[in-house]
C-alpha cells in the first residue's frame, strides 16, 4: 500500500516528518512518497497542485497532508489554499470528519467539503462589487446527511443539523433534504439548530452534541470552535472521505508561519490524523488505537508549548514512539 505525503508549507514539513517516523514504526510495509503541494509547489512549478502531485494522490491508497498557506501569498492571484480546495474536489472527498473529545465532550463535526460558498461562482462586477455565491444541489445535501446518520448510529445516535434556515434558501433546502433523509434512519434522533445558536451552545454546553452535520463554511468555523473547547487546534485531526478512492487525512490547524522552522510545532494533531488514516484510509484499527493511546500519554506527560509544556516537535515525537510498544 502506498501513502502520498504532502508536507506543504510552514510547520507542515515539520509535522509531516513526525508522521513519517511514526508510520515507519507502525506500518513499515507502507510506501511513503512525498510530493510538492501548496506554496512550496507554487514556488517550484507555478501551481499549488501540480499535475504530477494530483496523479500521485489519485493512485495512492490514502493522502496525508501537512498544511498550506504562506503570508507571502496573501494578496497573490495564485494561492496555496487553491491547491487544497482543488485536491478535495478532484478526489471527491465530500465528507470531512472532525472529532473533538475531552472529558464529558465527545462530538464529531461532519462538514460538507466540496460545495457551498468556497466553490460557488465568484467574481467582480463592473461597479466594483465583489461576490461569492453559496449553492447546494439536493444530492450534495443528501449524501453528507447519510454519512452523518450512519456515523451517529455508531455513536450516541443524535444528529444536530446546523443551518441558517431563517434566512438562507440553501439552508431551507438543507433542512428539507436532511429531514427527508432522516426517514431512513428511525433509530437516530435529528434536531435542527441555527448556526448562531449552535456556536453559542458549543461554548456553553459542548457535551450536548454528538454528530454535528453542516455545510462547508459553517463547518469550517464550528470545527475550529469545537477544537478550541476541547484542547485546542494542537490536538484536532481530520479525515476527508468520499464514496470511493483515497481519503485525505490532515490536521485542522494551518501552516502557523509564526512558529515555522523552529522545531516547536505540536505534531499531535498530525499524529492523530495518522491514526484516522490507519483506521479509515487503510482499514487498520489496531495500530490506530495504539497510536491514539501513545499520543494521549505524550500530551499528558510532556506536551509542547501550545499546551503549556516545553517539549519540542522532536521530543514529543520521541515520547510517542517510545509509547508505541
Ligand atoms: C480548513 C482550512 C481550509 C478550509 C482553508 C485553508 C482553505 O481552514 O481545512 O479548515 O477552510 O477548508
Ligand atoms: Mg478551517
Amino acid at each position: 500500500m502506498n501513502v502520498a505525503l504532502l508536507p506543504g508549507d510552514g510547520i507542515g514539513p515539520e509535522v509531516t516528518a513526525a508522521a513519517r517516523e511514526v508510520l515507519a514504526a507502525l506500518a513499515p510495509d507502507l510506501a511513503l512518497e512525498e510530493h510538492l503541494f501548496g506554496g512550496a509547489a507554487i514556488l517550484e512549478t507555478g501551481s499549488p497542485l501540480p499535475p504530477q502531485t494530483l496523479a500521485a494522490c489519485e493512485r495512492a491508497d490514502a493522502v496525508l497532508l501537512g498544511a498550506v498557506g504562506l503570508p507571502q501569498f496573501d494578496a497573490a492571484e495564485v494561492r496555496p489554499e487553491q491547491g487544497l480546495l482543488g485536491l478535495r474536489k478532484a478526489l471527491g472527498v465530500y465528507a470531512n470528519l472532525r472529532p473533538a473529545r475531552r472529558g464529558e465532550v465527545d462530538l464529531l463535526v461532519v462538514r460538507e467539503l466540496v460545495g457551498g460558498l468556497y466553490y460557488g461562482p465568484k467574481g467582480t462586477r463592473e461597479d466594483g462589487t465583489v461576490f461569492d455565491t453559496m449553492e447546494y444541489h439536493p444530492i450534495q445535501v443528501e449524501r453528507i446527511a447519510r454519512r452523518a446518520f450512519e456515523l451517529a448510529r455508531t455513536r450516541r445516535g443524535l444528529v444536530s443539523s446546523v443551518d441558517k434556515a431563517n434566512v438562507l434558501e440553501t439552508s431551507r433546502l438543507w433542512r428539507r433534504v436532511v429531514t427527508e433523509t432522516a426517514a431512513d434512519y428511525p433509530d437516530v434522533r435529528l434536531e435542527h439548530v441555527l448556526v448562531d445558536t449552535a456556536a453559542m451552545q458549543l461554548v456553553l454546553e459542548p457535551g450536548r452534541f454528538d454528530v454535528i452535520v453542516t455545510e462547508n463554511t459553517f463547518g469550517d468555523i464550528l470545527s475550529d470552535e469545537a477544537a478550541a473547547v476541547t484542547g485546542g487546534l494542537g490536538l484536532a485531526a481530520s479525515a476527508s472521505v468520499g464514496d470511493d478512492g483515497p481519503g485525505i487525512f490532515e490536521p485542522v490547524h494551518g501552516s502557523a508561519p509564526d512558529i515555522a522552522g523552529r522545531g516547536v510545532a505540536n505534531p499531535a494533531a498530525m499524529l492523530l490524523s495518522v491514526a484516522l488514516l490507519l483506521e479509515h484510509g487503510l482499514g487498520r484499527p489496531g495500530p490506530a488505537r495504539t497510536l491514539e493511546a501513545a499520543v494521549d500519554r505524550a500530551v499528558a506527560d510532556a506536551p509542547t508549548a501550545d499546551l503549556g509544556g516545553t517539549a519540542t516537535t522532536e521530543g514529543f515525537t520521541a515520547s510517542v514512539l517510545a509509547g508505541l510498544t
